[in-house]
């Protein structure tokens, strides 16, 4: 049985932190507002020489440092993302290209802050179906380009970066023990899509928009979404809150977070959060957490991972894999 296994993982961040009292200039807040209400402490944001495209191509090559492989071992690049640098052709064309990489194919996923859950479920797909033996799985995003820095309720939020994992083809007994992805479960309701949205396109206005959201109702259906496909996944994969050894969630307000993670019975230590240092990075949270925790060393080879994320759509997701 063909198993979709972790093979590297990489991660980039703008040089520049902007903390929360460097709002404290811009608008009518203060850092002990934005801690209390989200946990977020500092953000990194893109200066004008980084772009969507550039993070997520230094990822991908910290990715391949890390997996001790080339361009030329990938056969698929997957961006998930909502800032790409062009409507069109896919930043991840761009990366394949900044990556000198002249085989394979690449295209991006757009699903919000449940892209990068959307994306490495998609490529786990074509390596179990076999169109693809190794996927560069990228989450990379600049949401400071798409906030209203007038808007107090949203700019506090975001924050840019993006990280990326190699996935490779793995062949095995397929049993809970092995290590690679066990199952995914993929959620969306358009009928919400008016409560987290950019008032802008191609198709409407012709500009790129900004950023809305009703942060009330999003936080009001958040918890309950991302733990009914947690159980969703539970029941894929065949296990329960007791066996995961690292609740890996989408990283944007800390007390969502926290309230899932009791609602499934998850123990606070084994919650990765990162929001207090890069804020809600959309579709590179996951991977940016994932690569905080794997290199200080909590998250080790075999241990049983759950990532999740839910964003704009709304569109929700949960994996479970064995790192
Ligand atoms: N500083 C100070 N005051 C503020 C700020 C700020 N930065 N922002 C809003 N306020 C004020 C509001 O104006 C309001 O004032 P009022 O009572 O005088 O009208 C008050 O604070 C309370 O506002 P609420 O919106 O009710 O605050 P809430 O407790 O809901 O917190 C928050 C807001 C943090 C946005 C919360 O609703 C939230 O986290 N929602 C979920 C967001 C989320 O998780 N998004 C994930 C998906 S993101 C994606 O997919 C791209």
């Amino acid at each position: 049985m063909i198993r979709s296994v972790v093979r590297g993982i990489g991660s980039a961040l703008p040089r520049r932190i902007m903390t929360n009292a460097d709002f404290e200039g811009i608008v009518d807040t203060s850092d002990e507002w934005i801690v209390q209400r989200t946990g977020i402490r500092q953000r990194h944001i893109a200066g004008d020489d980084e772009t969507t495209a550039s993070l997520g191509e230094a990822a991908a090559r910290a990715a391949l440092g890390n997996a001790g492989l080339t361009v030329d071992d990938i056969d698929l690049i997957l961006v998930a993302t909502s800032t790409p640098n062009n409507t069109f052709p896919a930043t991840a064309v761009d990366i394949q290209n900044r990556l000198g990489m002249r085989h394979g194919f690449a295209f991006d996923m757009q699903a919000v802050c449940s892209g990068f859950v959307y994306a490495i479920t998609t490529a786990d797909l074509y390596i179990r179906g076999g169109l693809a033996k190794r996927v560069l799985v990228i989450g990379a995003e600049t949401f400071s380009r798409i906030l209203d820095w007038t808007d107090r309720s949203t700019c506090v939020l975001f924050g840019d970066g993006a990280g990326a994992l190699v996935l490779e083809a793995s062949e095995g007994e397929g049993t809970i023990a092995d290590r690679g992805i066990l199952a995914s479960s993929l959620r969306s309701d358009g009928a919400h899509k008016d409560k987290l949205y950019v008032d802008g396109g191609p198709g409407t206005s012709g500009k790129v928009g900004h950023l809305r959201m009703e942060g009330r109702e999003v936080f009001k259906h958040a918890v309950g979404m991302i733990t009914d496909v947690i159980e969703a996944a539970y029941a894929g994969a065949g296990v329960t809150s007791d066996d995961i050894d690292w609740f890996v969630p989408h990283q944007a307000n800390k007390r969502i977070i926290d309230a899932s993670a009791k609602k499934l019975g998850i123990a606070e230590e084994k919650v990765v959060t990162t929001v207090h240092l890069h804020g809600n990075t959309s579709a590179a949270s996951v991977p940016l957490a994932l690569s905080v925790a794997v290199a200080d060393g909590r998250i080790k080879k075999g241990d049983l991972v759950l990532l999740e994320a839910m964003g704009g759509g709304f569109t929700w997701g949960a994996v479970i894999l064995r790192w």
